[in-house]
């Protein structure tokens, strides 16, 4: 934990917010044409992606029919770097068995989330599990789980704002920022 960070709100965004829409309108598009006629369930992890997954919904094309469930993955405190222990709760089983799942994720770092997250969706019987990152960061992990989907690669820096946070602030920023501490 460290105890003072940087006003992320001064300078310049590291991904501004027409940068974000822009890929997100992309992403629609391709999610909407990969899974025609297959009715996926999104299931949006909380509390990061909740912007990003509420943005993301309204570009998928009207036939995509897809159903909207939420997980709750934490890893404790408000620490800059992952913490150890994770915390899962949801999605209710049946509303992911047989269903094609897309998980909707804010940003992979370490991957213990969503490599945690996937082998639970796939016990619970989904079809197919894939994963789609708004934000992926660049660190040396091989074993990460591979998003079919990424918005923007970024270095390993600490970031907030759509719907990221620090310590529950900032994610109401409409576009993301490094937070720093001084
Ligand atoms: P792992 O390490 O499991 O981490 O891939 C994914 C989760 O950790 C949080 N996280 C961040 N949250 N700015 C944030 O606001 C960051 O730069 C950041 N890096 C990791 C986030 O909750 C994500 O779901
Ligand atoms: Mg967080």
């Amino acid at each position: 934990m460290i105890g003072a960070v940087t006003d992320p709100t001064a300078g310049e965004p590291l991904i501004d917010a027409g940068q974000i829409s822009a890929r997100v309108s992309e992403l629609g598009d391709e999610i909407s044409a990969d899974y025609e006629g297959r009715a996926p369930v999104l299931l949006i992890t909380l509390k990061g992606a909740f912007v990003f997954a509420s943005d993301l919904l309204r570009e998928l094309r009207p036939d995509t029919d897809p159903r909207v469930e939420f997980v709750r993955a934490s890893s404790y405190g408000d620490d800059i770097v992952s913490s150890g222990s994770l915390r899962l709760v949801g999605p209710d089983p049946p509303s992911v068995h047989d269903q094609d799942v897309l998980i909707l994720e804010d940003i992979l770092d370490t991957g213990r989330t969503l490599t945690a997250l996937k082998a639970r969706i796939r016990t619970l019987g989904a079809r197919s599990v894939e994963i789609a990152a708004l934000l992926v960061k660049d660190r040396p992990i091989p074993e990460r789980p591979r998003p079919r989907y990424v918005g923007f690669h970024i270095p390993d820096v600490f970031v907030v704002g759509y719907g990221l946070d620090y310590a529950q602030r900032y994610r109401h920023l409409p576009d993301v920022r490094v937070l720093e501490a001084p």
